[in-house]
Formats: structure tokens, C-alpha cells, sequence
């Protein structure tokens, strides 16, 4: 069933059952990779929160769960103005970090976000994305992770909103043309 946020109509697109599938299968990957490093994962916030819960539920392993916050949006465009991070109060020198974002679009947040992070000198930094819009991406940036390759149609639900809503529905809609 199609839903109505603010003045746009979204219609369904990935079922609770395929992210399902899909959040066991990158669990899976992330556990055979990185089980041994007992990992810092960053959850960038607000997107990525129930993908963060879904797919750290899965992993038995020793690791540290951490969030932090950064946007460089506003409704549906890019705004390019990159807002600094907060939050990361943890040391990260010497660590395996794995951020998890929500959707990489054109890839500015996290290619902003990560030489940031890269002055605290972790051991290495990972990147494990739900979404990717890969027509979109405009720099050279390369998740190792990755859900969905999507089109670049703008998409909510899953705890992904437009202009704060939509967050809460337990799948992924597009936006009907
Ligand atoms: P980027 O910097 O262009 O890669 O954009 C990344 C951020 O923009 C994501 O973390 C999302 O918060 C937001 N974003 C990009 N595309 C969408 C979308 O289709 N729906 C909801 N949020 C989006
Ligand atoms: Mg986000």
C-alpha cells in the first residue's frame, strides 16, 4: 500500500522479508571479516538507527556500538554544506572502525566524514551502507558493505524519513512518479 508523506506519495519498494534476508547475509559478512578485531562500530544517526539494531543484533562477537550525528541534508536535495560530527567521544586510535550509514547518495557526508576520523588514527576504517544510489555518487568513495544498489529515486521508511517523516515504517518505500 502506497503511503502519503507531507505532499509526496511513496509506493512500496524493498519488503520487510527482503531487508530481512539481506541485514543476515551482510551480518554474515561483516562477523567472517572482522569477528577477530572486536570492532567500534559507528551508527550515524538518525538514518541508520533501525538497520544499526537489526544488524548488530545478529553479531556475537565482542564489539563497541557508538553513535554519532552529521547531516548534510534538508527535504530532498543535497545542501553541500557539511555540519561537523558529534558525539564521537570514544578513542578510536589503533581500532577497527566500521561506520553504518543508511544510504550513501552522492557519498559527501562519509567522504567528509572520513579523513575526519581518520586524525584520530584508527587501525583501519570500514564502510557498511543499506542503501547505495551508485548513479549518484560523486566521489571516490567505496563501501565494503553494501545492502542495496538502488536507483536515484528518493526512498524512505526503514529509518530512512523526508523532511522527518516515514522513519518508522518497517520498510522501504519510493517515491511514485
Ligand atoms: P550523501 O552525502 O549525498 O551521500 O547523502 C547521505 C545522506 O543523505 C544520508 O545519510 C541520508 O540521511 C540522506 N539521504 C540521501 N538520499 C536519501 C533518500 O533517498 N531518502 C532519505 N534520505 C536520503
Ligand atoms: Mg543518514
Amino acid at each position: 500500500m502506497n503511503i502519503k508523506l507531507h505532499d509526496k506519495t511513496f509506493e512500496p519498494y524493498l519488503d520487510k522479508s527482503t531487508i530481512e534476508k539481506r541485514v543476515l547475509e551482510i551480518s554474515a559478512e561483516i562477523t567472517k571479516a572482522y569477528a577477530d578485531e572486536k570492532p567500534i562500530f559507528l551508527v550515524v544517526l538518525n538514518g541508520a538507527f533501525i538497520f544499526a539494531s537489526d544488524l548488530l543484533k545478529q553479531l556475537n562477537f565482542d564489539c563497541e556500538i557508538h553513535f554519532i550525528k552529521l547531516s548534510s541534508y534538508e527535504g530532498m536535495n543535497t545542501t553541500g554544506d557539511i555540519k561537523t560530527v558529534i558525539g564521537l567521544t570514544e578513542n578510536i586510535e589503533n581500532r577497527t572502525v566500521i561506520i553504518i550509514e543508511d544510504i550513501i547518495d552522492t557519498g559527501n557526508t562519509l567522504y567528509h566524514l572520513v579523513p575526519e576520523l581518520k586524525k584520530s588514527r584508527p587501525k583501519n576504517i570500514a564502510i557498511c551502507t543499506l542503501l547505495q544510489k551508485t548513479e549518484a555518487l560523486t566521489v571516490d568513495l567505496k563501501a565494503e558493505f553494501i545492502g542495496f544498489e538502488i536507483p536515484n529515486r528518493f526512498v524512505v521508511g526503514y529509518g530512512l524519513d523526508y523532511d522527518n517523516l516515514g522513519r518508522n515504517y518497517p520498510m522501504i518505500y519510493q517515491l511514485k512518479i
